[in-house]
């Protein structure tokens, strides 16, 4: 029997991706983005959060079998921070109670192997304390500061610390809701395709980000890594940030840290 999904940036590239798959399998989705989706809403600020959420809960009567956090943006600015990192976590914990009212609930975040790079502490910080304001001027002081570039990975690496936390606590692990993230390397979409275009920056990208397993992804294959994060089948993972990155975090990071 299908199932009831909410999916953030389901109008482009991996969310788009995994809207199609999931619907091709039967599952109803719930589009969440700021054009072309279900719901109409705009993550980055606090009233479209809201929004999101209150429409989310309508359409769904109460209760969802999984909800994936994907819509995010490479901006070097506050938009990182305002749309991937609180966007991700209000809608997560906005519509956890209607995972809890399903029989397998799953839950799924889109992180990044820029979570692995380096960040900028006191926005990490102040995301982690829920604190968007004091987020917001710290974002603001990097951008003064020519540091705008360290927002993207500052705002996936607090996603991924706090869904590590929230994922073995009550109101999830205790709930029997599993929440994990796949975090790709890089990935041919739309959010990507203007450094595609750039053959120097290519030669960056690949620096950064090597990937000898199969070299860039197709969303698909991201889509497919989501699908089984949230189906049924996942019943003991919690708090699991899984590269599908085509070996980059291996050869980045490497054997010790385990
Ligand atoms: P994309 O640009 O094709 O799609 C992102 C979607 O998010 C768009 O539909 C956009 O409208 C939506 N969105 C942006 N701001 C929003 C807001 N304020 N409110 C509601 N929706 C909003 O990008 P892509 O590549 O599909 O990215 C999806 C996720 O994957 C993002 O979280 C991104 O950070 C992550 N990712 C992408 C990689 C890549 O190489 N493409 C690599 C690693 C992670």
């Amino acid at each position: 029997m299908g199932r009831t999904i909410a999916l953030s940036g389901s109008a482009s590239g991996i969310g788009r991706t995994l809207a199609e798959l999931l619907r091709e399998r039967g599952d109803e989705v719930i589009g969440i983005d700021l054009k072309d989706a279900e719901v109409i809403a705009d993550l980055g600020t606090p009233e479209g959060r809201s929004a999101a959420v209150a429409a989310v809960l309508e359409r769904c009567g109460g209760r969802l079998d999984a909800v994936v956090a994907c819509a995010g943006v490479a901006h070097p600015t506050p938009l990182a921070v305002t749309v991937n990192y609180f966007g991700a976590v209000a809608l997560l914990d906005g519509l956890r109670g209607a995972l809890a009212a399903a029989e397998r609930p799953r839950a799924a975040v889109v992180g990044s192997i820029a979570g692995t790079q380096g960040v900028l502490e006191d926005v990490v910080r102040a995301c982690l304390d829920d604190d968007e304001p004091a987020a917001l001027a710290a974002a603001d002081k990097a951008v003064e500061n020519n540091m705008g570039l360290m927002l993207y990975p500052s705002s996936k690496s607090a996603v991924e610390q706090w869904l590590r936390a929230r994922s073995v606590s009550a109101e999830w692990a205790g709930a029997g809701i599993p929440l994990n993230a796949i975090a790709p390397g890089i990935v041919k979409t739309p959010m990507t395709e203007p450094l595609f275009a750039d053959a120097g920056m290519v030669e960056v990208m690949n620096e950064a980000v090597p990937m000898p397993l199969n070299g860039h992804s197709d969303p698909i294959v991201i889509a497919e890594a989501l699908a089984w994060l949230i189906s049924p089948a996942n019943t003991h993972m919690a708090g699991q940030i899984i590269y599908v990155d085509g070996g980059a975090e291996a050869t980045l990071r490497g054997p010790s840290v385990f």
